[in-house]
């Protein structure tokens, strides 16, 4: 397993006053031999400027979403390719409020992972069941269909450098975490899912939790063995719990 990662999805919240205040506080909070990666997402019109606040910080940079094209009449699209020459090292692909509220489907998110994976970009694949889904025992069935229309795309070889983010959509910004053992279940699904394919992706793969992750709450979910650190929304824009995260992480590998 690579190192334990925490990232930072701040969704559509910032200023660039607020910004510098915000990652300032998380770079001076974070122990210097950290084994856990940190990596910000901001709002994408911030980032070239985090990219110089961050410089030697070592805090990574990652978008919110990224175009599946590279380039031409694609009027409010950002690509991959942009995304790295302004710092991303990586992007978040197949957000659950992307899939239902802009309608990305399966197969656009399928697209959006290679376009993101091809350009050098690390993309943090996002996977998950609302509250109906999982009260119809639906759970499985919907995570391996997104999982799956990702690896049917790509090569499995393609998410060497990839992590997978599980985020039950009930638990997304409502204060309602799923359990350490439920998020755990399907954690250990999903690297099932990839060692089906290839045994030595599915070992070094990291796979997040998301969903109400906040600093009372990590330190249980990142003890459990397929949880490899965290995505998380609200607590990620108050630097004292984003540090509690981050500490809960690192060395949780
Ligand atoms: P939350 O959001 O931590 O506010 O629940 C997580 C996410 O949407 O990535």
């Amino acid at each position: 397993m690579g190192r334990a990662l925490v990232a930072g999805n701040w969704k559509l919240n910032g200023s660039r006053t607020g910004n510098v205040a915000l990652v300032r506080s998380i770079a001076a909070g974070l122990a210097r031999d950290r084994t856990v990666e940190v990596v910000v997402c901001p709002p994408f019109v911030y980032l070239p400027d985090l990219a110089v606040t961050l410089d030697g910080t070592g805090i990574a940079l990652g978008a919110q979403s990224v175009s599946a094209e590279a380039s031409g009449a694609f009027t409010g699209e950002v690509s991959a390719g942009m995304l790295r020459d302004v710092g991303c090292r990586y992007a978040i692909v197949g957000h659950s409020e992307r899939r239902a509220l802009y309608g990305e489907t399966d197969a656009l998110v399928a697209r959006k992972f290679a376009a993101a994976q091809s350009a050098g970009l690390q993309p943090i694949l996002c996977v998950g069941e609302t509250l109906a889904e999982r009260n119809q025992g639906a759970t499985e069935q919907v995570v391996r269909r997104q999982v799956e229309a990702v690896m049917n795309h790509v090569s499995v070889d393609d998410f060497a450098t990839a992590v997978i983010a599980y985020e039950p959509v009930w638990a997304i910004g409502t204060g309602q975490t799923a359990t350490p053992e439920q998020a755990q279940d399907v954690h250990a699904f999903i690297r099932g899912l990839v060692a089906a394919r290839s045994g030595r992706i599915a070992a070094e793969l990291r796979i997040l939790y998301g969903g109400s992750v906040k600093g009372s709450n990590a330190r249980a979910l990142f003890r459990m063995p397929d949880i490899d650190g965290g995505l998380v929304g609200g607590a990620s824009l108050d630097a004292a719990d984003f540090l509690l995260i981050c500490s809960a992480a690192s060395g949780s590998c």
